[in-house]
């Protein structure tokens, strides 16, 4: 069989629970279609603060740069919230991105016909969402520098940080956005500041530059702040939308609720070459963690996602896909996504929903 090595980082709060229902998940998808995976789990954020006192230890950067590709659960804790930068949970998880260079994150929303009546927004404005958020990941302000803090002299204390990007960092993430849309609908919106940002002005100049090699690919540009608006106006505008860091941040958390739930968005972080790391777009969930109330599906699409694109197991990822959406077809339902009639079940019986439906399929051909 084709074998490949996956790292786990289950990480903290509702990690744990989702990613053990995803490995479980993959290992039986593997096993219909003749692929064997061979796991390393690691400490990484606060799991790993507690363990060895440092969010991403050496020895986990250096398994997941040796494996095939890596599923995260998610970090980060209340117990961890004062400590300083270099010692919290979320650096650890921007030294891996970066260290992995995954300059390109892909966060798609779909909003699942049965998934409908979950969302927030009216029928008529949810029903065929079908977008996808192309993130850049290892630039802007998240890792820009000057940055950190000082006073002035008034004697008064300042924070500071610097958005900053190159031509190179914007040329690479509009290619793989012209890409993608290429692959969609054809439509690619790019969301800026660039009435008021140099970063931004750069950014959409460069953009409109990439664009002559993808005549065939319709390019808009938005102001974000009214992206945020339009996404809750009419969000089937959207097909691909490329952003920077920050603004995908935000916007991806906002396109998530238009589906019903942040537990159903899962998210692809690759780079040219190299293990890509593959994620849900939600966080650790403290307050409902360790109640096996988490959705899990967000990490099970990620799973999928690990297949598609880590691996280019094509197949395997849609028999993920067809058995999440029988299973949402059964009516089984995390809290998250409950609506009236419908089956309300924990995070491991959805996981366990999932895999019957995964040994009931025949075969893909
Ligand atoms: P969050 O995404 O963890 O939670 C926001 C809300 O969504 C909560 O009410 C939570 O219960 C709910 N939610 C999230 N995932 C869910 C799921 N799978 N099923 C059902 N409900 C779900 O965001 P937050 O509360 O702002 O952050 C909590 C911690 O997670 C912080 O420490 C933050 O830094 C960290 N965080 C980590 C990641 C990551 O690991 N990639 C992402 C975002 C936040
Ligand atoms: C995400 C998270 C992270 C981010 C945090 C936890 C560093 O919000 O993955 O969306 O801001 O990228
Ligand atoms: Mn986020």
């Amino acid at each position: 069989p084709r074998s490949y090595s996956i790292t786990l980082l289950p990480g903290d709060g509702i990690g744990p629970e989702v990613v053990s229902v995803a490995k479980d998940i993959l290992s039986v998808v593997g096993a219909h279609e003749g692929i064997e995976f061979f796991y390393n789990e690691m400490p990484m954020g606060g799991a790993a603060l507690d363990a060895v006192g440092v969010p991403l230890p050496e020895e986990t950067l250096a398994a997941a740069k040796q494996s095939d590709a890596v599923l995260l659960g998610a970090i980060g804790g209340y117990k961890w919230d004062g400590n300083e930068k270099p010692l919290k949970p979320e650096t650890g998880l921007l030294q891996l991105r970066a260290g992995l260079g995954v300059f390109a994150n892909l966060r798609p929303a779909t909003v699942w016909p049965q998934l409908v009546d979950s969302s927030t927004l009216k029928k008529e404005v949810a029903e065929g969402v079908d977008l996808i958020v192309i993130r850049e990941l290892t630039g802007g302000i998240y890792f820009g520098e000057p940055r950190g803090f000082g006073t002035n002299d008034k004697g008064e204390d300042f924070g500071f940080n610097t958005e900053i990007y190159s031509t190179f960092e914007i040329d690479r993430i509009a290619r793989v956005a012209f890409e993608i849309a290429r692959k969609r609908q054809s439509k690619l919106c790019s969301v800026d500041k660039a009435n008021v940002l140099e970063a931004s002005m750069l950014w959409r100049k460069r953009v409109n530059e990439i664009a002559s090699e993808y005549s065939d690919v319709q390019l808009s540009h938005m102001y974000v702040d009214n992206a945020a608006m339009q996404l809750i106006r009419d969000p089937r505008q959207f097909d691909t939308i490329v952003t920077n860091n920050i603004f995908g941040d935000i916007l991806s958390d906002e396109a998530s609720i238009i589906t019903g739930s942040i537990g159903m968005l899962p998210s692809a972080s690759v780079s040219e070459s190299g293990p890509g790391l593959f994620e849900p777009i939600h966080g650790s969930a403290p307050d409902i963690a360790g109640q096996d109330k988490a959705n899990p599906l967000a990490t099970v699409l990620s799973a999928a996602m690990l297949l598609r694109y880590g691996l280019g197991e094509e197949n395997a990822a849609r028999r993920i896909e067809a058995a999440v959406i029988e299973t949402l077809n059964k009516g089984f339902r995390t809290s998250d996504i409950h609506s009236s009639g419908m089956v309300l079940v924990g995070c491991k019986r959805m996981g366990e929903e999932v895999l019957k439906s995964v040994d009931s399929q025949k075969p893909i051909v």
